[in-house]
């Protein structure tokens, strides 16, 4: 049985050395893409703190696609370059908004979204989706945050992408 309910951490890199961990030994046995991207989401929506939706938004013939999520039902497809995941898949650079009401075009999905990050995962030099996750507090994310995300991103990496497109 999988237990996260009573984890306590002291330090946001003990929860993502734990999380990162964890995800190894989720993905480990299974070659299901939808399998192994739902268990990552529930994974990181159940052991990040304060925040209120995370997901992944495939990228399939050239727009993004909602996949496996935690929260709340959100938009289903986002072009490219449009709000904050868009922004991650045209630049493929990782990004930090501190408010989203300041993020020219950011897609208000759901309300009690304040901040967000979203990482975009390539593989191949090709982009396969982003990662996206959101905080009902402002500024919820920084730099280390993007650091120890960027350890789950290589993680994330190893699943058969293929099976999505
Ligand atoms: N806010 C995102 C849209 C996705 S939802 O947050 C789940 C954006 O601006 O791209």
């Amino acid at each position: 049985m999988f237990k996260v309910e009573d984890k306590n951490f002291n330090s946001e890199k003990e929860l993502y050395s734990y999380l990162n961990n964890m995800l190894k030994h989720l993905l480990a046995d299974e070659t299901d893409a939808i399998a192994n991207l739902s268990n990552a989401a529930s994974l990181l929506g159940l052991l990040i703190n304060n925040i209120n939706w995370v997901g992944f938004y495939l990228f399939k013939k050239n727009e993004l696609v909602l996949g496996p999520f935690w929260g709340k039902p959100a938009c289903t497809r986002i072009a490219i370059g449009e709000g904050v995941c868009g922004a991650a898949a045209k630049t493929l650079e990782i990004q930090i908004v501190e408010d989203v009401n300041k993020f020219p075009g950011h897609i208000a999905c759901d309300s009690d979204s304040r901040s967000e990050i979203v990482l975009p995962i390539v593989v191949d030099n090709k982009l396969k989706a982003v990662l996206d996750i959101d905080s009902p507090n402002f500024a919820r994310f920084n730099i280390e945050d993007a650091k120890e995300l960027n350890e789950t991103i290589k993680i994330l990496e190893r699943i058969n992408w293929d099976q999505l497109i």
